[in-house]
């Protein structure tokens, strides 16, 4: 059965079919996506391909959600991130999603999740494959894969990420493939695909420096595995994070003039250590920030790779960048896709268990920078649960990166909604990283250095260098009053969430009184 493509005559789809699909045997598996979709059974396991938005399934899953609207049909989803095209929204509408994980960041699946519909269980990107593998959640009863090919062989070939595809692929009983022809085939090369063995006696993960290659560049599967292979032209949704503004500029600046710190004391030399940059604006800003600072051979051995890191590159200013996704604004995906092959000896994507992998973290001396959207005085930090309950998007690689940095950095804007929101609080209300994984804690006011300091200090420290006024002394006035009470690290039980609290009853964590008090 063949895919309705008159785009295309018969010859040029030949062609294609030669060029994508290289094993003749799997030619006769290209069907339509309601086909493919046919295969999905209500209650079971899917792993799908994609991670921050790149390199999705992109029209299966839409199938899925159609059929899903007229029988009862419901799916757990397990992906390497975020997906992009809709898909996790078209789900949840349709009802079809019943659990997810280990992110996600669309705006209905939130608030599916948070009333309590889809159960979400937010983990660290590096663990869902181990625990895939040993049987300790639910297996995969279909993976669905987007490659740029197929090989002689029945290996996939991934599109603009690897996540977990490769584990799903390996793992599940059926796979289908979707082949994207909007990819491009000069991403072939790009991935190196590994997978470590069985634990108690695994050997080390061979990874000694950013660049090196240890695996394949395709995901080797029986290819009797593959069920189904649909043929789809849909690009990439781009990335929605927003340019760098006068404050993440500021974010940007302070930790450039900590870096050149460091290298003056003689700390780090001028190509810095691998760096790490989390999802988001703010992460972004801050890479952008080492366009225009002395640092030069910079390297990266991150998650997802952002605009930053192709402006870094265009700029001279770095020498390779290891990644598991490539997630770019609409305009520098335009400019990056067509021009692949400048830049793809400098790059490599890898399965997010290697990208994320504690060990190679913790071996190549990371410096991650990482967000939160709350930070408390003793540097503890919330970056998933807004005001404590209400899930954003999730842990995602962050604690895979801070727990084993060289140096760990957090920043945030030090305030949120419009003032009404401190970043800075006595007592986050949820905690993803505790003080003893936070080195650094940045915002727009300035940086704070919490290295060898205890809680004390470290309050200190954080309040005067990271917080601005109303709410400077509003914390100034709660450690005095929680010193009193004594402690290893103090805190005034009952107030702790007083300013939570207010803002849930009045609109603001702002103290009136107190606010006038300051101005006076
Ligand atoms: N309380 C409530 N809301 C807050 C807040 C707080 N303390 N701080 C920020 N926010 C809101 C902002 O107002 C903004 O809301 P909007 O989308 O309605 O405008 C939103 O959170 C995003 O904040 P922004 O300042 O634009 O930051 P960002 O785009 O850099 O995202 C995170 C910040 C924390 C949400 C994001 O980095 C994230 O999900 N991190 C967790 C996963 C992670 O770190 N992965 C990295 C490993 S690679």
């Amino acid at each position: 059965m063949h895919h309705s493509h008159q785009a295309q005559d018969s010859t040029e789809y030949q062609q294609i079919e030669k060029q994508r699909i290289r094993l003749p045997e799997l030619r006769n598996r290209i069907t339509t996506a309601a086909h493919a979709a046919s295969w999905i059974e209500d209650g079971m396991t899917i792993g799908m391909s994609g991670f921050t938005r790149a390199g999705d399934a992109k029209v299966v899953p839409l199938a899925i959600a159609e059929r899903a609207k007229t029988e009862n049909l419901k799916i757990s989803l397990m992906t390497g991130a975020s997906l992009g095209n809709d898909v996790d929204k078209t789900l949840t509408e349709a009802g079809a999603m019943s659990r997810r994980m280990p992110f996600q960041a669309d705006p209905t699946l939130r608030a599916a999740i948070n009333r309590g519909e889809v159960m979400y269980v937010d983990q660290h990107l590096s663990e869902t494959v181990e625990q895939l593998r040993t049987r300790q959640i639910n297996a995969i009863d279909i993976a669905i894969i987007e490659a740029i090919a197929i090989t002689e062989t029945g290996a996939i070939i991934p599109t603009t990420s690897v996540g977990n595809s490769a584990s799903f692929a390996i793992l599940a009983d059926q796979v289908i493939v979707e082949i994207n022809l909007t990819q491009s085939m000069d991403l072939e090369g790009l991935h190196d695909i590994f997978i470590p063995k069985h634990r108690p006696r695994r050997e080390p993960v061979p990874i000694t420096s950013v660049s090196d290659r240890i695996g394949t560049t395709a995901i080797s599967i029986p290819p009797e595995k593959i069920i189904a292979i649909v043929i789809t032209e849909k690009k990439d949704s781009a990335s929605t994070i927003l340019p760098p503004d006068e404050d993440t500029a500021k974010i940007a600046a302070h930790l450039v003039n900590f870096f050149k710190e460091e290298v003056r004391d003689g700390r780090l030399s001028n190509n810095l250590m691998p760096l790490q940059a989390g999802i988001g604006t703010i992460a972004n800003a801050v890479m952008t920030g080492f366009i225009d600072s002395p640092f030069e051979h910079l390297t990266m051995y991150s998650e997802v790779l952002q605009d930053s890191t192709f402006d870094l590159f265009d700029a001279g200013k770095l020498d390779f960048a290891s990644g598991s996704s490539i997630t770019l604004s609409a305009q520098k995906s335009q400019e990056v896709f067509a021009e692949i092959t400048k830049y793809k000896d400098r790059l490599i994507l890898r399965p997010q268990e290697i990208s994320n992998h504690p060990e190679v973290i913790r071996r190549l001396g990371l410096i991650t920078i990482n967000t939160a959207l709350e930070a408390d005085i003793y540097g503890n930090i919330n970056s998933t649960h807004v005001l404590g309950t209400h899930m954003m998007n999730g842990i995602g690689g962050s604690g895979d990166f801070a727990r084993n940095a060289y140096l760990s950095v957090f920043a945030t804007k030090s305030i949120a909604k419009d003032g009404k929101i401190s970043s800075i609080v006595p007592m986050v209300t949820h905690v993803d990283h505790t003080e003893h994984d936070v080195d650094i804690i940045v915002t727009e006011i300035g940086l704070a250095d919490l290295r060898g300091l205890a809680p004390r200090e470290r309050a200190q420290i954080i309040i005067q260098h990271c917080v601005a006024q109303p709410y400077k002394q509003m914390l100034i006035d709660y450690l005095a009053e929680a010193e009193q009470r004594g402690g290893h690290t103090p805190h005034i039980l009952e107030k702790a969430f007083e300013w939570h609290t207010r803002y849930r009853e009045t609109g603001s964590m702002l103290d009136v009184t107190k606010a006038l008090k300051v101005a006076a």
